[in-house]
């Protein structure tokens, strides 16, 4: 795979990038781990991150994939927001300090109200279905008519393959998963990582 972020940036600025965001590995592992998201991506347009850390993923997003992406991400901890306007530093505009979990809020801001693609991957454990409707219905209410919602999950993996205790946790990940699915009653697609259990999926507004 060609990837044009290593002509930008060198090995040791990408691993401090891949750390900010509070994920171990380095670049390498983060390719493994993040890579699989560009499988959402069919067209050109803006995205929305919510819970955008650094911003690192959507400077990510905007050079691996051969679609031209506008990127704005929100984020609930200032620090992280600090550095993703700086990684952003020619639109730093485009990243805002928000609770995630009140969309609303957007309209104080000045980020647009709707985008082609809007990305969540955070989730607290005990969301209910019924939470989790509220939330999808949340995402679709600021996704462009032909525009696609993404929904992820990035659950923490260090077991051994093959242990008891890595068959308990997988399946939690899964059943979780599931629960995600059942709230959104569709699903357009779906991907895992090469690595650690990470999923997406998405869901167009208009199909
Ligand atoms: C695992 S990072 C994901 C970063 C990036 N979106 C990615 O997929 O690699 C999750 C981020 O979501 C942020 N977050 C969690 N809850 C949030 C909320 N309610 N509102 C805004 N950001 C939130 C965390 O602070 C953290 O930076």
């Amino acid at each position: 795979m060609e990837d044009k972020l290593l002509e930008i940036y060198s090995k040791a600025e990408l691993d401090n990038l891949v750390e900010q965001c509070s994920s171990g590995g380095g670049y390498e592992h983060w390719l493994k781990a993040r890579h699989f998201v560009t499988k959402a991506i069919h067209k050109d347009g803006s995205f929305l991150d919510i819970g955008c850390s650094n911003g690192f993923l959507l400077k990510c997003l905007q050079h691996w994939t051969p679609y031209t992406l506008e990127p704005y991400g929100i984020e609930h901890r200032e620090e992280a927001v600090c550095l993703a306007k700086e990684l952003f530093s020619d639109m730093p505009e485009h990243i805002e300090l928000l609770d995630g979990n009140r969309l609303i809020g957007l309209k104080e801001t000045n980020l647009p109200d709707a985008y082609d693609y809007v990305f969540r991957n955070h989730w607290k454990r005990e969301t209910t279905e019924n939470e989790m409707k509220e939330v999808l219905s949340d995402l679709f209410n600021h996704t462009k008519e032909d525009g696609r919602v993404i929904v992820g999950l990035y659950w923490p993996n260090s077991r051994k393959q093959g242990t008891s205790d890595f068959d308990r946790v997988r399946n939690e990940f899964l059943g979780f998963a599931d629960k995600i699915k059942s709230a959104a009653a569709k699903v357009d697609g779906e991907a895992f990582s090469d690595i650690g259990d990470h999923w997406i999926m998405w869901m167009d507004k208009n199909s």
